[in-house]
């Protein structure tokens, strides 16, 4: 059995209840977090700590909890959970009225939630054993706040039922501009000549931590170079190799988007090496 924290116990996942009146359910008025764990050992706990932070404030959500709260939360989790490779949920809407109405609610407790799930083991560095990834692309119709990791995930929904409807992964999403944004659960990179590019940071995308700590690697190491600037679909349509990166993934290569194949249809080298210093340095986050 699943055990989960609930504003402030450990109970079966089963026996957790909330009222319908959480402005989480009604609204989608929260903020998540997915923090992968392995064996006990969570991976970037202070970046994904500081952005529920930065989400929280960025929508007027106080919460009077520091780093060592979550991390004690996390770590209680893990264990109860078996501590084998799981993914870490946490979540904080602005708790429940006792009525429905848009204006924050004063004198309302916040609803802290936390839960674990399976996730596979991380993946190596061997293109034999590596999962690949087949993705379809859409215009991005989400809200312009999507630097917020909001629990209001419906577009993110939609997106990704696009592509799993035509019989894939995932959905590379595009700007009215025809740039790349991210993925419907993920951030993206492509590769041309060697050099790694992603789009930069701002409203259109997740600040992604699989994102971060890969350009931090990358660009620590040096032997790969990365660019941060916009990508236009006919760069994705032309690329090498594409990615998309998130904390269960790490880095997932894609071998074909909207049916066609990317590059030679197959794994790339950059990608062999990206994920080989991804799994050497993971930890160091
Ligand atoms: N998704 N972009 C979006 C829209 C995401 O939902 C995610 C993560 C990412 C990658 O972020 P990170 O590297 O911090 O996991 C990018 C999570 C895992 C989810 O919703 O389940």
């Amino acid at each position: 059995m699943s055990i989960a924290f609930l504003n402030d116990s450990y109970i079966p996942i089963t026996e957790a209840k909330i009222s319908p009146l959480d402005r989480g359910f009604l609204f989608g008025d929260g903020i998540y977090e997915v923090i992968p764990s392995y064996q006990g050992k969570l991976l970037g706990f202070k970046a994904h700590i500081d952005r529920m932070l930065d989400g929280l404030s960025g929508i007027g959500l106080k919460l009077n909890w520091s780093h060592s709260d979550w991390q004690d939360m996390c770590e209680k989790l893990a264990v109860q959970n078996g501590n084998g490779n799981l993914g870490i949920y946490l979540q904080v809407s602005r708790g429940a009225d006792i009525k429905r109405y848009h204006a924050f609610p004063e004198a309302v407790s916040p609803t802290v939630f936390g839960f674990t799930f399976d996730i596979p083991s991380p993946p190596v560095a061997d293109k034999n054993r590596a999962k690949s990834y087949t993705v379809s692309t859409s215009e991005d119709l989400r809200w312009q706040r999507c630097h917020i990791k909001s629990t209001a995930l419906l577009g993110n929904v939609l997106h990704f039922q696009e592509g799993y409807d035509q019989g894939n992964d995932e959905t590379l999403l595009y700007n009215k501009r025809n740039e790349l944004t991210e993925a419907s659960a993920c951030n993206a990179f492509i590769v041309k000549d060697g050099v790694v590019i992603t789009p930069p940071l701002g409203n259109q995308l997740l600040p992604g931590i699989t994102r971060n700590m890969l350009v931090d690697i990358l660009r620590k190491d040096g032997s790969i170079n990365v660019e941060e600037r916009v990508v236009t679909m006919e760069e994705v349509r032309g690329a090498d190799e594409v990615w998309i990166t998130s904390s269960t993934k790490e880095i997932g290569a894609v071998v074909s988007v909207d049916d066609a194949p990317v590059g030679d249809g197959k794994i790339g080298d950059v990608w062999l090496a990206a994920q080989a210093l991804f799994s050497s340095h993971k930890y160091d986050y």
